[in-house]
């Protein structure tokens, strides 16, 4: 069984995210959503609120799993056994980071590798960043994330 670890932040999990875990379980028997705690950041979503809006978001999909990690990522692919680690690339200048990102991750663990995929381009300019935006100005964010994203956001809102 070959598990593969889609890291990330997700804050919110987004329909660009939620294609390229529909590619990696095309190429790994499971994939674990691996969601970065961030404890430095100050999140839209809570780590738990996250998790919970992938697993809704992706409950039509076998394979999938999510869990939670704080501290180093090969430290959890060293623990979980994982045999890769998916990225998703939208565009040439997410690749600077994330070379410089899978090459420390290669040289603190070399036996997991980093997988890139490449998003649909009609998902190349969603992020999360630009979902939170949106939301903060009250904007419609159903072109870019899963209706329970959509959702939480609007409950979100409401309680704001
Ligand atoms: O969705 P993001 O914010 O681009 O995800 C980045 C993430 C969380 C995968 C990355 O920052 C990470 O792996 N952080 C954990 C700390 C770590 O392992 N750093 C070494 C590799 S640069």
């Amino acid at each position: 069984m070959a598990l593969a670890l889609y890291p990330g932040t997700f804050d919110p999990f987004t329909y660009g995210h939620l294609d390229i875990l529909e590619r990696a379980l095309r190429l790994f028997d499971e994939v674990e959503v691996t969601v970065a705690v961030n404890a430095g950041k100050a999140p839209l979503f809570s780590a738990e609120e996250r998790c919970e809006l992938i697993r809704a978001c992706a409950d039509h999909l076998g394979g999938v799993r999510v869990a939670t990690f704080e501290g180093l990522l090969v430290d959890h692919a060293r623990q979980t056994g994982a045999a890769a680690l998916v990225r998703g690339l939208r565009q040439v200048s997410d690749f600077d980071y994330e070379f410089r990102m899978a090459f420390a991750n290669r040289k603190l663990y070399p036996d997991v590798e980093t997988v890139f995929l490449m998003t649909s381009e009609e998902y190349a300019l969603i992020s999360a960043s630009i979902v939170r935006d949106v939301h903060r100005w009250q904007g419609d964010v159903s072109l870019f994330v899963p209706p329970p994203v959509e959702r939480a956001l609007r409950e979100k809102r409401m309680v704001e």
